[in-house]
């Protein structure tokens, strides 16, 4: 057989593949499966995938999907060390000059958070340093964002978040508004650096490639205000050695925040501190929601 014959029986697969969707009612989901199957096969041709080969990525997915339930998600966490989290929220991020930058959000959000008052402690027994968090919401025309909902999440000073004790256990998260002036403020404590969970496939697939599972400290916010964009971001401690590599590519420099240091004294909010206490400053600036302007796929080719 000739090399020409060889790679048009490739093509012809793929194409008789790719023409099986043309019928798809959904004309976006067609325009994205088609184009998956051209990416798929193109990359099978580049690598010159065997099948015992592709058998293991099977066995891999096969894998990824048995240690996934309600509190493990092996998918999420392939998708974030595959770096393609971080690609779409690049893909669909707000240009507007000013509004904070997004990033990664992660398997850890739970829809069923407690609310806390504003200025209350959203540690609720997390264990750690305490750490006052306070700032402004508001919008990238300079407008403060009254009533904004600020759901917050962190893993613990052992670096567990919540549901990796146990299904029931509610600690290191909650939720709280905004107020008048569109100020907020809460207790947390002082995130600490963590490794994603590393004891199923995509752990091994990161001590394969040499590569580590620690993401730096960091505390999740997801911001959201009626008539703007909804914010899924960290706040990253500056001086954190981990920024450096994090195993899911979510630092931005611009969430990387100084930690003041405190010992004992009266915090921000009037209440006397005994200890050792910290304090973390930042606005959080959201775009008005705007109608879906993206380019499409054929405009980026
Ligand atoms: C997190 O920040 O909670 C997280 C993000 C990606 C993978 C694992 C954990
Ligand atoms: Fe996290």
């Amino acid at each position: 057989m000739t090399i020409d014959h060889a790679l048009d029986r490739e093509r012809a697969v793929t194409e008789e593949v790719v023409a099986s969707f043309a019928g798809t009612a959904d004309s976006r989901l067609r325009e994205v499966m088609q184009a998956l199957v051209r990416h798929l096969h193109a990359f099978a041709r580049d690598v010159r995938l065997t099948q015992r080969e592709w058998e293991a990525g099977m066995a891999f997915l096969t894998r990824a999907g048995h240690i996934t339930d309600d509190r493990r998600q092996e998918f999420i966490l392939l998708s974030d060390v595959l770096g393609l989290s971080m690609l779409t929220v690049a893909i669909n991020e707000p240009t507007a000059p000013g509004a904070t930058e997004a990033t990664v959000f992660g398997p850890f959000f739970v829809d069923d958070a407690p609310e806390v008052e504003l200025g209350g402690d959203i540690a609720r027994g997390a264990v750690g340093t305490p750490c006052f968090v306070h700032g402004t919401v508001r919008s990238t025309e300079g407008d403060p964002l009254v009533g904004a909902r600020l759901d917050v999440w962190e893993a613990d000073d052992d670096g567990f978040y919540d549901v990796q004790y146990s299904a029931e256990a509610s600690a290191g998260r909650g939720w709280l508004r905004s107020g008048a002036d569109g100020a907020y403020r809460f207790w947390s404590v002082l995130p600490a650096p963590y490794p994603i969970p590393h004891d199923g496939p995509v752990g091994a697939l990161l001590e394969a490639a040499g590569r580590g599972p620690m993401r730096p400290a960091h505390l999740h916010f997801k911001v959201t205000a009626p008539g703007y964009r909804t914010l899924i971001t960290h706040l990253f401690v500056a001086g954190d050695p981990h920024l450096a590599d994090d195993a899911v590519f979510g630092v931005k420099d611009s969430l990387v925040v100084h930690v003041d240091e405190h010992d004992g004294g009266v915090a921000p909010d009037g209440s006397e501190r005994e200890g050792r206490w910290t304090e973390i400053a930042f606005d959080l600036v959201l775009p008005p929601e705007a109608p879906d302007i993206r380019p499409t796929s054929e405009e980026h080719r």
